[in-house]
């Protein structure tokens, strides 16, 4: 008698043949076919879409950067572009007139965002600015944010205070290092100098200094790491057990509620100082101003001032940092750009210690240098929107509530139809040129536009501005061990802001204060 193992062993040839040519395919056949009737059943005309694979539709094609896997299927497919990740069909917006359309001509049908229950858990039932879905709320809550917490005066009085004072401490700092001759890790002494800027701005308290604020900063840096691993169980349910048993899904519960007790201690310490606190003079100031008990009809309630709070800090730190990087990165391995915007500032500033608001408008050069950073390195290379309703544009039927809206800005900037040679880093292409960043030149979003764009546009462009004039201004930069600019690793690193892989490490050999 065979054993059933020997049986197996003499079928095993059998069984796989019949595995790989006829249940495999058979398999394929029926999800593909279930897939592409799910996709078209209520559409008139779709935007064109890459062949997809069956459960797993695009992902495959998706890099661990999928600004530039999006980026390279759009070239081929086209601007508007609708691919299966998983169970979300998503439209990923690739050219200026396409984001035109999304962002001004049927702004309104567009300005949802995804509802994800990561968000939810992340933003307290996505009370956020960012995250709340388009509604009166919304309305209510960006309009806070607009006019009490980022109008022209208090980014003027924020740039004064806390932009002023912080940049010149790191000066201080960097003038240590360069007259000691010590390598300077630029992207850590950023990093620090935007959550400082910012936390001093929200609670009129730097952050670094403190263990217990350290360990709060780092949760949010964390919290923004394994949101992308969340979101992706989201796409894929029948994967978010993997969430489960990789820990990921009890971090994030862990950090939140750490988080979260963070946040009650300190609006208690700033409710029990009311009067002096309420001022306004910092964001959580103005924010408790606003707030008269939980069950008043007129106030906002504790979450939503937590999840503000957390908006800014969220929003405000890895892509201000990240910029700045970028832009630093990009003068070094361009030392004709940087001798041009240095003998500018030098010029202007003629041997005068403080960089103020005056000077920097009269630095021309800088203004283009930034608007450049801002295109060929946009920190947020994917924003989402969600459409509200059915909405026919450039041919198409773009269903409502189906699709996750993506927009490339990444490939919107370097659309070769908009820009003459989009890869080379080239300030000089916006001499004589109109074109800028703040929502209306549908080429160059960088903070997105229409209703959406971000509330954090003027404080982080003047901040960018004043700390990039400062490095530029008071030390000569070059890399360390003689490596030549060239030789600068330029890999990115997977994020919802896409900074450097590798820290920038630089040396800064003369000092000019
Ligand atoms: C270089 C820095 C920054 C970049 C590149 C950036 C980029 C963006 C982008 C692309 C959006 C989506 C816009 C859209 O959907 O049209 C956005 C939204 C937002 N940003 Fe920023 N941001 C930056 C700094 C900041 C700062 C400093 C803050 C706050 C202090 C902030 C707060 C927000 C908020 C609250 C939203 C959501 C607005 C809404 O949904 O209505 N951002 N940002
Ligand atoms: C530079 O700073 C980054 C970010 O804080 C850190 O991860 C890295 O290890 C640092 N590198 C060096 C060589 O100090
Ligand atoms: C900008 O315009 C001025 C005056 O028309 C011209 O002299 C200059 O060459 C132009 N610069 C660039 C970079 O196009």
């Amino acid at each position: 008698m065979l054993s059933i193992q020997q049986l197996l062993q003499q079928n095993a040839d059998k069984f796989q043949y019949y595995t790989f040519f006829i249940i495999l395919p058979a398999t394929y056949f029926l999800l593909w076919f279930y897939n592409k009737n799910f996709l078209t059943t209520s559409t008139k005309k779709l935007p064109p879409s890459p062949p997809k694979l069956p459960i797993l539709g695009n992902i495959h094609q998706i890099t661990n950067l999928p600004h530039r896997g999006f980026w390279k299927l759009s070239k081929k497919h086209g601007p508007l572009m609708l691919l299966q990740l998983g169970c979300k069909p998503t439209l990923v917006v690739s050219s200026a007139e396409a984001s035109k359309m999304i962002l001004k001509t049927h702004d309104l049908s567009f300005s949802d965002r995804p509802s994800l229950t990561t968000f939810d858990r992340v933003f307290y039932g996505s009370k956020d600015v960012i995250t709340i879905p388009y509604g009166t709320e919304w309305k209510n809550l960006k309009s806070i944010m607009i006019h009490k917490l980022m109008n022209g005066r208090r980014v003027r009085s924020l740039i004064t205070s806390s932009v002023e004072d912080e940049t010149a401490l790191v000066m201080e700092k960097i003038k240590h290092c360069c007259l000691s001759s010590l390598p300077i890790n630029l992207s850590e002494i950023l990093m620090v100098l935007i959550q400082d800027i910012i936390c001093k701005s929200a609670f009129g308290v730097k952050y670094t200094d403190s263990e217990k604020g350290r360990k709060f900063l780092k949760g949010i840096s964390e919290t923004l790491e394994l949101l992308s691993k969340l979101v992706i169980g989201e796409f894929f349910p029948w994967l978010a057990w993997i969430n489960k048993v990789n820990g990921c899904d009890s971090t994030l519960n862990r950090i939140v509620k750490e988080r979260d007790e963070f946040l009650d201690d300190v609006i208690n310490e700033n409710l029990d100082k009311s009067g002096t606190m309420l001022t306004g003079e910092t964001f959580i100031g103005t924010l408790l101003g606003l707030y008269n008990g939980e069950t008043h009809a007129s106030s906002i309630t504790k979450d939503s001032i937590k999840a503000i709070l957390l908006d800014v800090i969220a929003a405000g730190t890895l892509s201000s940092a990240t910029t700045i990087e970028w832009g630093m990165t990009e003068l070094i391995r361009h030392p004709d750009v940087m001798k041009k915007l240095q003998d500018e500032i030098r010029g202007i500033m003629n041997g005068r210690k403080c960089i103020i608001d005056s000077d920097l408008e009269k630095m021309q050069y800088l203004k283009v240098v930034i608007k450049e950073i801002f295109r060929h390195h946009p920190p947020v290379p994917l924003f989402p929107r969600e459409a509200r309703e059915d909405v026919n544009m450039m041919g198409y039927n773009i269903p409502a509530r189906a699709s996750i809206i993506l927009l490339n800005t990444y490939a919107i900037n370097h659309d070769p139809v908009a820009w003459d040679e989009p890869e080379l880093f080239k300030p000089e292409r916006f001499v004589n040129s109109s074109i800028d960043f703040k929502g209306f030149n549908f080429e160059l979003i960088p903070f997105g536009s229409g209703r959406r764009v971000c509330p954090g546009l003027a404080f982080a462009a003047a901040s960018i501005e004043h700390i990039i004039a400062n490095l530029v201004y008071k030390f000569d930069w070059v890399l360390p061990d003689g490596a030549k600019p060239e030789e600068l690793d330029m890999t990115e690193k997977q994020g919802i802001a896409v900074g450097r892989k590798s820290p920038l490490l630089v040396v800064a050999p003369k000092c000019y204060f």
